[in-house]
């Protein structure tokens, strides 16, 4: 390396503009430094080498010593471009040990809340940015159709207009007052788009879909948070029609640069270039792969190495210009100076770690999350368990009514690094956390249980089952490429005596409560699932629990919807996602009656996996309703969600029954809590196009509010829609509204038993 006199380079020169700034530092630039500067790569490998040796623009996994070893080796480069350091802090800052780690996206999704979102995304900035981290890799746009796909937890669920309403608020929070603000991180969308629409549930399979059904419902969510500024997007792995994302022009150069006039960064998904060449093979070779994504208008390439000779025997070969490369590098190095980072390179600020790391307000808003996450999907009455609602300062509830001894059983009881889910500690993707968050700082059920229920009733704890084990894959421990190839998951048998120890328990009880569902080695990339049942011993669990006729309380403690054994038919049953670091306390407050479950369905849940696809905005059209052998109705459907009381909704009336095209549809509907608990209801408002000159969904969310009610009372609600949002997409794929009939549908949930319909015409 050689050094040279910067003393005066006008790069440096914080008063000029970001323009001229980018102009004099790229005249400077040698054709590898400029190719380096689009790589981002994995900084668990020689930081030397993809700083030195390789130029790189960026790096992401990073662990804490490596953020300030890779500023120290970046300060001693020629031109002293600092680098972006970027992570997957997807629901949390993920991979810093004892950060604050929140229930998984599709968790947070079941609030419902995007105040609340804001706020997580906003309190993972502080924690993020404080620790020389610049980028997350979040929010996920993807709709999850395919309940086997292993990253349906990443998602906000199926609904595109509550991705919208969520991605648009994470987005929000996390880049807080703009570029300026030292809190702030960069927001990445991805994945761009409709990677979630796998072949089977098989991970980046061949996305089969078409422009249109791209248009209809995979694109809203981008298009939204692209026109309000999301900073990055992450393309896709999969190919579409034959095509790569990552070399989709029409994708990138007409719709996200064209129409939506995006000028914020793009950066592929791992390996991207590389899997076009060894995975996908519709590249002969990295020069040719290279070449091509670089005229497709990709900025960085996240973790392929080999694009550096690739790019640079493109341009010798004529198969790529200089200029070419120039418009990526000039993209990333205007976010660097606009980010301010030559002045200020944001490195980690032992001070602000100490302050915001898992302080104790991140808590309290963790536990606020978590608690807002649950769903109560059935209650036979046995929740809540308690009447009582008062605590003491230490946080326990106090005497009164309630089950005197209870058994807490199952695999997932006292699980707490499972508890929070994939990208999260030890989750598998980094190398420096491999016993996962602080158990101190996680509350699991039991844990949580046992600190809640008044001192004297008895809380007593078995596994009851195992879930699995593993074996490594007849194909080796590696993909062609080098990365790990995750082990076969093999089901545990269910065991005789740990059923029996958990029946005893359960015998001797006033109430069980089960804690059952799915591990991480059942979740994530490359790990979707051909069962949605449960796996291991916790079948035989359940239906021996359910045998002993004590009241059964089933806690779902999984990433995704899963399907559970008859014989929990009745029992009462909440789903809890991957609820986060304080998971358990919010599961102890709900079942003992301290909150009341306010949580709704962000996705469907099948009544067997054969059901695929269960969400419930599907095209109008088939033949009868059902299979021969099985209903088509979901075991539990978007918006779902039950209260510790009972709502009746009436007088369901519209007020505005013709509108034209830039009116509001206005509707008022009662809404009365005839139960004994307060409530807080969720009101969804559904839209249906009577006929619509091409086949569209039969309805979809477009609004929802909140009520609170205490017991007995009851409110008019009153609710809209722009009727310029009863749009379907035509033919030709233009998003129009088609003047006619409509109906608008107001109720708890998308089950049509459960909706209140008026009638309207759009002139
Ligand atoms: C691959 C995943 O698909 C993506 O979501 C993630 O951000 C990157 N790896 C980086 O870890």
């Amino acid at each position: 390396m050689t050094t040279v006199d910067l003393t005066h380079a006008p790069y440096l020169d914080a008063s000029l503009t970001a323009e001229e700034r980018v102009a004099d530092l790229l005249g400077r630039m040698t054709l590898p430094e400029k190719v380096g500067q689009m790589l981002q790569l994995d900084a668990r490998e020689d930081l030397d080498e993809i700083v030195h040796a390789r130029h790189a623009g960026s790096i992401l996994h990073t662990s804490p010593e490596k953020v300030m070893q890779a500023a120290e080796l970046t300060a001693r480069t020629r031109l002293r471009i600092p680098l972006l350091v970027a992570e997957d802090c997807i629901h949390g800052h993920s991979f810093w040990r004892g950060a604050t780690i929140f229930p998984t996206q599709l968790g947070m999704a079941a609030t419902w809340d995007p105040d609340l979102v804001e706020q997580v995304a906003r309190v993972t900035a502080a924690e993020v940015a404080a620790t020389g981290i610049h980028w997350t890799f979040s929010p996920v746009l993807c709709i999850a159709r395919d309940l086997r796909w292993g990253r349906v937890n990443e998602t906000f669920g199926e609904d595109p207009f509550l991705i919208g309403e969520l991605a648009s608020a994470m987005v929000r929070g996390y880049q807080g007052g703009g570029l300026d603000d030292p809190d702030a991180i960069l927001a990445t969308a991805k994945h761009f788009a409709g990677y979630s629409e796998t072949q089977g549930g098989r991970d980046a399979s061949e996305a089969d879909i078409s422009r249109r059904k791209l248009r209809s419902w995979f694109l809203p969510p981008f298009e939204r948070v692209a026109r309000e500024g999301c900073r990055t997007f992450m393309l896709g792995y999969q190919t579409t029609d034959g095509v790569p994302i990552t070399v989709n022009d029409w994708l990138l150069s007409d719709v996200l640069r064209g129409e939506w006039g995006y000028t914020g960064t793009l950066i592929t998904d791992w390996d991207n270039i590389g899997r076009m060449v060894w995975e996908q093979k519709v590249q002969p070779d990295y020069t040719h792969a290279a070449a091509a994504a670089v005229k497709a208008g990709n900025d960085m390439v996240m973790t392929t190495p080999r694009f550096f000779e690739g790019a640079l025997d493109a341009v010798e070969r004529g198969m790529l210009d200089e200029a070419d490369i120039d418009r990526a590098v000039a993209r990333i190095l205007r976010l660097k100076f606009r980010f301010g980072l030559f002045e200020n390179p944001r490195h980690p600020d032992p001070e602000r770690i100490g302050r915001v790391i898992g302080s104790p307000e991140h808590t309290e808003l963790n536990l606020e999350v978590a608690r807002r996450s649950l769903v109560l999907l059935r209650n036979d009455g046995t929740l809540p368990l308690a009447s009582g609602r008062t605590t003491d300062e230490s946080g326990r509830a106090l005497s009164g009514s309630g089950p005197r001894r209870i058994a807490v059983v199952g695999p997932l009881a006292d699980d707490a690094q499972t508890q929070l889910g994939d990208w999260a500690g030890s989750s598998g993707q980094v190398d420096w956390l491999s016993d996962g968050h602080p158990r101190e700082q996680i509350v699991t059920v039991l844990d949580g249980l046992r600190a809640l229920v008044p001192e004297d009733v008895v809380v007593e704890h078995t596994d009851g089952a195992s879930i699995l084990t593993l074996a490594e894959d007849p194909l080796g421990p590696l993909f062609p490429d080098g990365q790990p190839r995750p082990p076969i998951v093999v089901a545990s048998e269910p065991d005789a005596a740990q059923i029996a120890a958990a029946v005893d328990a359960a015998r001797r009880s006033d109430v069980v409560v089960a804690v059952v569902g799915d591990r991480i080695e059942l979740v994530g990339e490359g790990r979707s699932t051909a069962t949605l049942e449960l796996i291991g011993g916790q079948r035989a669990l359940l239906d021996a629990l359910a045998e002993t006729g004590t009241p059964l309380v089933v806690v779902l403690l999984a990433s995704k919807p899963l399907v559970l054994p008859e014989s929990v038919r009745d029992a009462s049953l909440v789903w809890a996602a991957n609820p986060g670091m304080q998971g358990g306390r919010a599961v102890a407050e709900l079942l003992w009656g301290l909150v009341e479950p306010v949580g709704r369905l962000p996705i469907s849940f099948a009544r067997h996996v054969g059901q695929q696809p269960t969400y419930y905005n599907q095209i109008r059209g088939q033949h009868g309703d059902r299979y021969a052998d099985l209903t088509q109705s979901p075991a539990y459907a978007f918006g779902e969600g039950l209260s510790y009381t009972t709502v009746e909704y009436d007088e369901a009336e519209v007020l505005t029954p013709v509108v034209s095209a830039d009116d509001e549809v206005r509707a008022r509907i009662r809404v009365h809590n005839t139960g004994q608990r307060p409530v807080e209801e969720l009101v969804q408002v559904y839209v249906r196009d009577s006929v619509t000159s091409v086949s569209w969904a039969d309805k979809e969310l477009k609004a929802y509010r909140r009520v609170a009610l205490e017991p007995g009372a009851s409110t008019i609600v009153e609710v809209s829609v722009p009727a310029a949002d009863c749009t379907i997409v035509d033919a030709a794929g233009n998003r129009i509204v088609e003047p006619g009939a409509f109906e608008l549908l107001i109720g708890p949930s998308s089950r049509d038993a459960d909706l209140h319909a008026v009638a309207f015409e759009i002139v």
